[in-house]
């Protein structure tokens, strides 16, 4: 990675060198605690290390200080130290150089804003989506696309190559229930399959899986109890019906691994209009997710008994009880206790047999080095035991690099309403998420309306649906994605505070800027001048413009792009107070120009910074 352009970074490197220089006899590097001074005046930045480090090395604190400073070399990024930077018990305050600023903000003033393509790029893949087939779509699909595209946008934005799957759950007993039923419905002319919408095929998918699991519990509860025989001969009866619709269920789905034309058909059908609903979504959600992410279960099914013929071949699965398990207790596979189940007694896969599969293409055909899965974080187990059998299968031995890829789990919490409980309607159901971008958008239509009663309807329109999306995601991404987070329609459309269109609003600010200089006819010097870092409200903001590339290599480390929300709230905050502070039109010569670079950058960071969030920008509102 190039040098670091950030002081921050540039100042805890020199001082974590200076203390090891100093105090030879610690081990490892220590933390020179840099933060931003509490008293401006009397620096820009402290190091709080000498504290700490007096105590373990025994010495009084102001001594360490004293020791540090005579060993750092900070040359070209801060003013000179002396014992007059030493204030109190033993901080060491420090002020930055202003041309070292200006140079600086000039490194990061270049078309890739300081962050360069990745050399050589890694390939990473980024599983996200991964809705079901004939499942209405709700309130819970919005968070894996949103931060899993955010996530990948990230490491696009650092030049890697990024492989998006959409594990579409489209296999299995499930889906061949529906099928069944369908294909029934239709005989009966119940049904027309040419214009099945989702939402019939949500409420076949209900009705089918009510039909194969009717009444086994009650059958139990007979057995248990004794209800007499009148009870027994009903609930056989229910029973007996859901034993031959799951029948039915079987064979159809041996007409779909043997791609029996009309069944498969049918399958299609299903498939078609549930990714349709899928996808137009994610569209509308400015989510980089379209046909040819899709890599559904089905893709993997005539890979699993291969694969399973294999792992049994090579020891790596085991049989117990009938069933084949993988052992997973050794460290090196994750020390898990329970096994990782790859086939039933009954011969039948499993939800873990696929993705071990697709480990297995995502690491030996696409060369991914590192995986990355956006899913719910109750899966986790899941995820790991999956983890640890490929490894242990060798498919996540990446074939150039010759160790395992890096998998991880992004996991994220629900969506919660008002009350603390999963966001859901008044009745209980889930919430349609169409009705719920409707409705984001609605509302951000009102906003913008109340803000610009002389607004076109049309421009209002399209504004609402950028705000709309905006707050939306930006509401999703801001939160630390392992918590559950509140939904607030009040809260994620406020124009104030760590929202969507706050930020959306401080970018078309700058904007006007430029819009109201060219009709000043300010030309273009400014292009040319350097930036002004010379007023304590201009440092702030020079300071967190260099801030970005950290934070966007710091958000791909972590796969937390909330980091990355709360940069750009800060530095809408800071572009804020020198905004009130500092005139920029209202003043003359170099000082405007310096100044109208210093919003042009900021501009940019946000936009940039909004891209790789996935939130989409505008240019009035
Ligand atoms: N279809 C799955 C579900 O609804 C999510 C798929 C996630 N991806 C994966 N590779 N397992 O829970």
């Amino acid at each position: 990675m190039q040098a670091s352009i950030d002081p921050i970074s540039q100042l805890t490197e020199r001082f974590a060198d200076a203390i090891a220089r100093a105090f030879p006899q610690i081990q490892g590097v220590v933390d020179p605690i840099i933060k931003a001074c509490n008293q401006p005046e009397l620096g820009d930045f402290q190091c709080n290390a000498a504290m700490p480090l007096a105590k373990r090395v025994g010495m009084n604190p102001r001594e360490v200080a004293k020791a540090i400073i005579a060993a750092v070399d900070a040359t070209g990024v801060c003013e000179p130290l002396s014992e007059a930077s030493i204030a109190g018990p033993g901080f060491i305050n420090i002020r930055l150089r202003e041309d070292s600023l200006v140079a600086s903000l000039l490194a990061l003033d270049r078309p890739d804003l300081g962050i360069p393509k990745a050399a050589p790029p890694q390939t990473i893949v980024v599983d996200l989506m991964g809705v079901n087939l004939a499942k209405q779509m709700h309130v819970g699909h919005l968070r894996s696309p949103i931060i899993g595209d955010a996530i990948a946008r990230t490491f696009e934005r650092l030049g890697h190559k990024v492989v998006r799957q959409n594990h579409v759950g489209d296999w299995g007993l499930p889906i061949a229930m529906v099928v069944a039923r369908l294909m029934k419905l239709a005989e009966q002319g119940k049904a027309d399959l040419n214009s099945l919408t989702l939402d019939q095929l949500d409420a076949a998918y209900k009705a089918a899986q009510f039909e194969c699991q009717r009444d086994l519990a009650g059958l139990e509860a007979v057995n248990k109890y004794g209800l007499g025989p009148k009870a027994l001969a009903e609930c056989e009866a229910q029973v007996s019906g859901a034993t031959e619709a799951f029948t039915q269920a079987r064979q159809t789905l041996v007409k779909l691994q043997t791609k029996d034309p009309a069944t498969y058909a049918v399958w299609e059908k299903i498939r078609d209009v549930t990714m349709a609903v899928c996808l137009g979504a994610c569209k509308r959600l400015h989510v980089n997710v379209t046909a040819e992410h899709n890599a559904g279960e089905s893709s993997y099914a005539d890979e699993l008994a291969p694969m399973v013929d294999d792992l049994v071949a090579r020891g790596i699965a085991e049989p117990d009880q009938g069933a084949l398990i993988v052992r997973l207790e050794a460290p090196e596979f994750g020390s898990i206790k329970e096994p990782c189940l790859i086939r039933k007694t009954d011969g039948g896969y499993l939800y873990a047999t696929t993705d071990i599969a697709a480990i297995r293409r995502r690491v030996q055909k696409f060369g991914g080095e590192r995986i990355i899965y956006c899913i719910d974080a109750r899966q986790n187990l899941h995820l790991r035991q999956v983890f640890g059998a490929s490894i242990k299968a060798g498919y996540a031995i990446h074939p150039r690099t010759r160790t395992p890829a890096l998998m991880e789990h992004a996991a994220f919490g629900s969506v919660l309403g008002a009350n603390g409980q999963p966001l859901k309607t008044r009745s209980g159901e889930n919430i349609p998420l169409e009705s719920l971008l409707e409705e984001t958008v609605q509302r951000a239509g009102a906003a913008v309306k109340s803000r610009n009663p002389e607004m076109s309807d049309d421009e209002c329109r399209t504004i609402a649906e950028a705000v709309g999306m905006a707050a939306l995601k930006y509401a999703d991404l801001c939160n630390d994605r392992v918590r559950d987070y509140m939904f607030s329609f009040d809260r994620m459309l406020a124009f104030e505070g760590n929202t969507g269109p706050y930020l959306l609003y401080a970018l078309v600010r700058i904007k006007s800027i430029f819009r109201k200089a060219a009709e000043r006819a300010v030309g273009e010097r400014w292009k040319q001048t350097p930036p002004r870092a010379s007023e304590h409200a201009e440092k702030q903001l020079a300071l967190a413009l260099l801030r970005y590339p950290g934070t966007v290599h710091g958000v791909a480390q972590a796969l937390e792009p909330h980091r990355l929300c709360q940069y750009l709230f800060e530095l809408a905050g800071a572009f804020s107070s020198f905004f009130d502070r500092c005139p920029v039109l209202p003043s003359e010569g170099e000082v405007r120009d310096g100044r109208l670079r210093l919003c042009d950058i900021t501009a940019r960071v946000l936009e940039d910074g909004l891209h790789v969030l996935g939130i989409p920008t505008l240019e009035r509102m």
